[in-house]
């Protein structure tokens, strides 16, 4: 019975997803980007990063600037909901993946830390033309 059950697992993780197979991203807004960047409670990206054209951040991680050069939106999108995936071990949260994780809060069970169009808004500002995120105010 157990070989059974394993079977179907390994089979199901092969079969293709189509559950998986996203729907288009929304279109992201940089200014409430930018507003979500600057919250400590619900994003807390600004506890760790310093963020070009925001008040200081913190530095647990690299400054996020010049993303745009080393970044297509598809990849940033992924960076940001499961840093998981480029460094296991990494101190940054999964904004938007509720696998593998830890004492969840049961009222935050099954729930991503940030919605997709969230996360659309908070790529949208890290992609900005310089002229918008650069610093000045
Ligand atoms: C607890 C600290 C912490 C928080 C909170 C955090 N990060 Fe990070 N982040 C890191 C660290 C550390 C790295 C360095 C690489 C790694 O370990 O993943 C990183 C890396 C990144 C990178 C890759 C930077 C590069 O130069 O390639 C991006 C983009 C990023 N974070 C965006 C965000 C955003 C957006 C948020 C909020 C939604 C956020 N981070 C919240 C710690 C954090």
């Amino acid at each position: 019975m157990r070989t059974i059950w394993r079977t179907l697992g390994c089979l199901m993780t092969l079969a293709p997803l189509p559950a998986l197979a996203a729907p288009p991203a929304p279109a992201g807004d940089a200014a409430r980007g930018r507003a979500l960047l600057l919250q400590r409670q619900d994003s807390g990206c600004i506890l760790c990063h310093v963020l070009p054209g925001l008040p200081q951040g913190g530095d647990l991680g690299p400054p996020l600037s010049g993303l745009k050069r080393r970044y297509s939106r598809e990849a940033l999108r992924a960076r940001i909901a499961d840093a998981r995936l480029g460094n296991p071990d990494t101190l940054m949260p999964p904004y938007f993946s509720t696998e593998g994780l830890h004492n969840v809060a049961r009222a935050q069970q099954g729930r991503t830390v940030l919605g997709e169009q969230a996360l659309a808004d908070i790529v949208a500002y890290l992609l900005a033309e310089p002229a918008y995120n650069d610093g000045r105010r």
